[in-house]
């Protein structure tokens, strides 16, 4: 391996500033720390949350940065003290870490892990210029590794708590959606709603989050799921996945929860907010039923408050969140990937475009215009 050990320049999709396409750069990616691995990125989705950086908190958080967080990869050296990987080995980088040692880590309720990228860096993810602990330049400026992966980058360097190695065989430009948006919506129907077999539930929302839901509640043996989108043209793809019952808020005058309420005999037992609007999250907790129902939000917004009227917790309703599906990250994605491998868990079906790295703006046009579920970046062609 020639490149152990020294600098490597290789192109990557810099956002330098906010609301702005993304520019193809060459950039430099300084060699892999104590306890890190520099992975060659082979294939990479794109996520909402992406787009979401670019054109809200990015303004925030500070540029230029190296988005993508769905990417999976072959790691090409590591650094020193790293032991569970080697070079050669497939590898999905991972946004939500898991150290094994924390309190968060220790307790198998959570996947909250203290060495994740967001709760390592208080104060520091402001300013990226005074960030040290990025591996990535360009133009003599130090990239924002944005969650910790920058997966829009032909190599990266990640701390090995925030790695998951994956089986030789795994298909990399089908397993990358295990990194956020897949393994996000099928653990929050089965870690965090904990979906009873014969079951009814109502997904939300059917992007790519809520389409992994919908196949969450199957597997758990929900026997009624209610598709909810404003967009009608979703609902062929939701039956794929599992869905039985189609809704068009648009269809109806009345408010969602009171449709719900109507087909369901008073409610469903789960349902799940999987658009990031807190009207919807709003009408997805009080379209539960009174007394055991469970509503979990996996959608993002940190711009406005939610609100409801305490009466619908009062009367036995649970509001849930969860945050990449509720699994533990390391020891849970390659299990995710085996059962993709054995057929057990729908991957391909997500996959709608793919693009070569350097056509990455026309990714974000069709998430933006909402065309199609995931678009799959292809980096390397070896
Ligand atoms: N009611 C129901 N569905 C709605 C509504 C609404 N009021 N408004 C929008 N939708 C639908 C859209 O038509 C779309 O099909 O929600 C879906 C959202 O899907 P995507 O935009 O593809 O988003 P996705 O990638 O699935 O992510 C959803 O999860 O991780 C977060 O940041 C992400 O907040 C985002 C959410
Ligand atoms: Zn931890
Ligand atoms: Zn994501």
């Amino acid at each position: 391996m020639d490149t152990v050990g020294k600098v490597i320049r290789c192109r990557a999709a810099v956002a330098w500033e906010p609301c702005k396409p993304l520019v193809i750069e060459e950039i430099e990616v300084a060699p892999p720390e104590a306890q890190e691995v520099r992975i060659k990125i082979v294939a990479t989705a794109l996520c909402h949350t992406d787009l979401y950086f670019l054109y809200e908190r990015g303004r925030r958080e500070g540029f230029p940065a190296v988005l993508g967080h769905e990417g999976a990869g072959i790691v090409e050296s590591v650094g020193p003290g790293v032991t569970r990987f080697k070079p050669g080995d497939k590898v999905i980088p991972l946004f939500v870490s898991q150290c094994g040692e924390c309190r968060f880590c220790l307790n198998p309720s959570t996947n909250q892990c203290d060495k994740s990228w967001s709760s390592q860096r208080p104060g520091k993810r402001y300013d990226v210029s005074s960030d040290t602990t990025s591996r990535l330049k360009c133009r003599g400026k130090t990239l924002l590794q944005y969650l910790g992966t920058s997966t829009f980058s032909e190599y990266t360097v990640v701390n090995e708590v925030a790695v998951a190695k994956i089986p030789d065989s795994a298909p990399l430009d089908k397993v990358c959606l295990l990194g956020c948006g897949v393994a996000t919506g099928y653990g929050a129907a089965i870690n965090t709603a904990k979906v009873q077999p014969g079951s009814t539930c109502a997904v939300f929302g059917l992007g790519g989050v809520g389409l992994a839901t919908v196949m969450g509640c199957k597997a758990a043996g929900a026997s009624r799921i209610i598709a909810v989108d404003v967009n009608k043209d979703k609902f062929p793809k939701a039956k794929v996945f599992g869905a039985t019952d189609f809704v068009n808020p648009k269809d109806h005058d009345k408010p969602i929860s009171q449709v719900l309420a109507e087909m369901t005999n008073g409610g469903v037992d789960f349902s799940f907010e999987c658009v990031g609007s807190v009207e919807v999250m709003r009408g997805a907790l009080e379209s539960c039923i009174k007394g055991w129902g469970v509503s979990v939000l996996t959608g993002y917004n940190d711009s406005q408050d939610m609100s409801t009227r305490c009466l619908q917790l009062l009367a036995g309703r649970t509001w849930k969140g969860s945050l990449f599906g509720g699994y533990k990250s390391v020891e849970s994605v390659p299990r995710l990937v085996g059962e993709y491998m054995e057929g057990k868990l729908q991957l391909d079906e997500f996959v709608t475009h793919t693009l070569p790295l350097d056509r990455i703006n026309e990714a974000f046009d069709l998430m933006i215009n909402r065309e199609g579920i995931r678009t799959v970046l292809h980096l390397s062609t070896h």
